[in-house]
């Protein structure tokens, strides 16, 4: 059942605030393509009862203009525990979903491009943890937010790159060792073991986006941009990492700007997050160096409007894997900020 969906007075109208919003990131030529798309969306969410959980590397018309609630991935994974929509679509990746979904089994969640993966998440299987164990009995499994749900439901606790260090800690002081498996990103372990003294012994995982930032990178934008301020993400390379000023999170990264309010800042991260915040913080320079997530990008307003219109791709997970999973997440879910 095709809907006509054109840039007429009365979508301009409605539309109207949100371009304001964007205007600064989204060229008005743009505009007539979104607006139409976005007017949509927004109908059919009040239509289905429901939300769009839009992750900090949405596009700005995603990110801005259709969803309900942003952040990082903890932030997502609190609001689709609390939620009292019907429906979650999950403007980001699909492990973003998964989580989503075993954290709210009784909901519709839809994610607009079934193949919007990770590359961390391919890196590694629930059969890979448990080989794992076997290797080193009784030390606790920490495993990023970014894997399947079958890795999780192998895990004691799951973290994100928000709270990572406090869980490392944690568990390590729960289970009375110096040493946590934590899986599977090489980068954010290594990071987390610099800052915590904790060992780790991890896997060879790496976000795609990330490990192709370099030190010499990040030497080369001061020289450029004096007085710039590096803020960079922890699934960058321990020795990116050590050449910022700060590293956290994606809601960290916006925190930070929002408390410090740097003059230049340069996040070293996906290209769309410069973007989101510029919106916010038009007196502030963005230098933008642009890694794309190839996997975030396939969300896209045309995925979200099909994805309402057909109630498509909704996300399954066998119930067993889903309350084993459950359990590490809300472990998760339970250490405060
Ligand atoms: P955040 O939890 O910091 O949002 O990171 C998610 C992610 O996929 C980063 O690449
Ligand atoms: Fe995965 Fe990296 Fe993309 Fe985040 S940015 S979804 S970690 S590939």
């Amino acid at each position: 059942m095709g809907v006509e969906l054109a840039y007429t007075n009365a979508v301009a109208r409605a539309t109207s605030g949100l371009y304001a919003r964007v205007a600064r990131v989204i060229p008005q030529i743009e505009w007539p393509v979104h607006a139409p798309l976005i007017a949509e969306i927004n109908r059919l969410k009040r239509e289905k009862n429901a939300v769009i959980l839009g992750h900090n590397y949405m596009t700005p018309e995603i990110y801005h203009c259709v969803s309900d609630f942003t952040g990082d991935s903890l932030a997502l994974a609190r609001e689709a525990a609390r939620t009292d929509a019907d429906v979650i679509v999950q403007a980001g990746v699909h492990f973003m979903a998964e989580t989503s979904k075993i954290l709210s089994p009784e909901k519709t969640v839809l994610i607009p491009d079934a193949k919007a993966g990770c590359s961390l998440a391919a890196s590694i299987t629930g059969a890979d943890v448990r080989l794992l164990r076997q290797k080193h009995p009784g030390l606790p499994v920490v495993t990023y937010v970014n894997t399947s749900a079958d890795v999780k439901a192998e895990s004691d606790i799951c973290c994100t790159s928000g709270n990572a260090v406090r869980i490392v800690e944690i568990i390590a002081k729960e289970f009375r060792t110096d040493t946590v498996i934590m899986i599977p990103d090489q980068y954010l372990a290594r990071n987390v073991a610099a800052k915590t003294g904790i060992k780790v012994i991890t896997w060879a995982g790496s976000c795609e986006v990330h490990e192709r930032f370099t030190a010499a990178e990040i030497r080369a934008y001061r020289a450029q941009h004096p007085g710039v301020t590096v803020l960079a993400h922890p699934e960058c390379p321990p020795e990116v990492v050590a050449e910022a000023d700060f590293a956290g999170s994606t809601a960290a990264m916006v925190g930070y700007v929002g408390k410090h309010h740097p003059a230049r800042v340069v996040m070293i991260t996906e290209c769309s997050m410069s973007d989101n915040v510029a919106v916010e913080y038009p007196d502030i320079e963005f230098v933008r160096p642009c890694n794309l997530c190839p996997h975030m990008k396939r969300i896209t307003l045309d995925g979200i409007l099909h994805s309402l219109q057909t109630m498509t791709t909704e996300v399954v997970i066998d119930p067993s894997v889903s309350a084993r999973a459950r359990v590490a997440i809300e472990r998760m879910l339970a250490v405060k900020a």
